[in-house]
Formats: C-alpha cells, sequence, structure tokens
C-alpha cells in the first residue's frame, strides 16, 4: 500500500499572505489541490492524508469531495511546526496501513507541481531501499556566510543538491525516527530525510525537477501563476 501524506498546515509567514500560501486560488482552485490532484492520478497511489489547520478543515474536506479527490481517506490536524504536522499525519496512517513496510510518501502542498514521474520513482525506489528523497543537483555555487555579511565558505557545487519532496518511506522507518526524536526531544527538524539519517537510515535519492519548486514568496507565486496560465 502507498500512502501520500499531503502537508497543508502552515501559516506561510514568508508569503506574506492574509491566508496561508496553500489556499491560495490559482485560476479555478486552492493551491494545495494541484499536488493532491497528481497524487489522486498516479496509479499506484491508494490512500491520501492531508493535515491542516483545524480551522480549515472541513474547507479541505469540502474542496476534497466536490472536486472528485476519491482518494483522500483523511483530512487531520497538523501540528505547531512541519515536523508535528508529519507526525499526526503517521499516527492517521498507522490506522490505515497492513504491514509496516507500506509506503509513506511525504510532500509539501506548496510543491503544486510535483510530476507523475518524481512519485512513480519515489515508490519504485522507496520498495527497493526503503528511504528516499528528491533532490535537484545544484545550478548555482553555494556559499555559507556565519556572519550574514561576508563570505565564509564556497561550498563544491559538484557536491551539492537542493532537496524537494516527495521524501518516501517505509511506514515503519519513519515512525520510528519520528518516535525517537520526540523521545529525546530532538528540535523541529523540517526534513525527514534529516530525521530518518538522525537514526542511522541510509538515504537514496531520485532525480527532481525544477517545476517541482516550493511556493514560497510571492516572486514564487507569480511564476506559478505564469506556469498555469
Ligand atoms: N507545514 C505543515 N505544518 C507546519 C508547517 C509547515 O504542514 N506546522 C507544511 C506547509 O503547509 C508546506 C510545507 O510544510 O506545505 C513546507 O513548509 P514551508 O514552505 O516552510 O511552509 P510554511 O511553514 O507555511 O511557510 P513559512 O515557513 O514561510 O511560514
Ligand atoms: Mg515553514
Amino acid at each position: 500500500m502507498n500512502i501520500a501524506l499531503v502537508l497543508a498546515a502552515g501559516s506561510g509567514t514568508r508569503m506574506n499572505n492574509e491566508q496561508p500560501k496553500q489556499f491560495i486560488m490559482v485560476k479555478d482552485k486552492p493551491l494545495f489541490i494541484y499536488s493532491v490532484e497528481t497524487f489522486q492520478k498516479n496509479k499506484d497511489i491508494d490512500a491520501i492524508v492531508i493535515a491542516t489547520s483545524n480551522e480549515y478543515i472541513d474547507y479541505v474536506q469540502n474542496k476534497c469531495e466536490q472536486l472528485l479527490m476519491s482518494k483522500v481517506k483523511a483530512v487531520i490536524e497538523g501540528g505547531e511546526t512541519r515536523q508535528a504536522s508529519v507526525y499526526n499525519g503517521l499516527k492517521q496512517i498507522e490506522k490505515m496501513i497492513s504491514s509496516p513496510k507500506d509506503l509513506v510518501l511525504i510532500h509539501d502542498s506548496a510543491r503544486p507541481l510535483v510530476s507523475q514521474r518524481i512519485i512513480d520513482e519515489n515508490i519504485a525506489l522507496a520498495k527497493q531501499y526503503g528511504a528516499v528523497d528528491t533532490v535537484i543537483p545544484a545550478s548555482d555555487t553555494i556559499v555559507k556566510s556565519m556572519d550574514e555579511e561576508t563570505l565564509g565558505d564556497i561550498l563544491n557545487r559538484s557536491e551539492l543538491y537542493q532537496t524537494q519532496t516527495p521524501q518516501t518511506f517505509e511506514f515503519g522507518i519513519i515512525k520510528d525516527a519520528h518516535e525517537k526524536a520526540l523521545k529525546e526531544k530532538v528540535p523541529n527538524v523540517t526534513d525527514d530525510c534529516k530525521l530518518a539519517m538522525l537514526y542511522g537510515t541510509k538515504v537514496y535519492f531520485v532525480k527532481g525537477d525544477k517545476f517541482n519548486f516550493k511556493v514560497t514568496t510571492p516572486e514564487d507565486l507569480d511564476l506559478f501563476k505564469a506556469l498555469v496560465k
């Protein structure tokens, strides 16, 4: 069984918009629906769980019904941090799976242009290795700065990648990592692969896609709107 966990519980502070960015209407539908539709259409996805903030649960449920997103089996309350939202999603998914080897694809609803190829490759590789990230090679040289003013380290571009989502895991692996992190009070980690690696899981990667960018700032939103025009 392959379940998509779509995260839509953030508040979008960097977007500086009245409502959270995932609910901004783009063409005829809210932004979060774009990725939900892509999971809905994928033949290997069995169910979709959406985490959102309490005040949007009814809205998300209604929109999904209206748009015939029949694989959306649960809309649950997220948490204060991304990590907490994922954990709440995992607790819901635990009730739905039949084996700890079932796969969970964790996806940011703020990445509306995830592709079928990316989903297919996540599933194929996670079946084989248990933990998968989606990354693209860095195209700009990346530098580190310690003081926010001057260059520190200039990093070696050929070794650097930017991570995207989905990040896909066997349920047992990611649930364990989250529970250990909770027990050890590991502070908010915005990346599930980082959590899995913290507890010794080797993470393989599939190639992402520039179009699978995260809508974070008003400029990103303009770009997304131009692409779907
Ligand atoms: N997310 C979530 N629960 C949170 C925080 C984030 O489900 N408590 C989700 C967001 O809805 C988003 C994804 O995680 O789809 C990636 O996070 P990010 O782009 O950082 O979104 P926000 O946290 O909403 O934005 P910002 O950091 O600018 O406030
Ligand atoms: Mg955030």
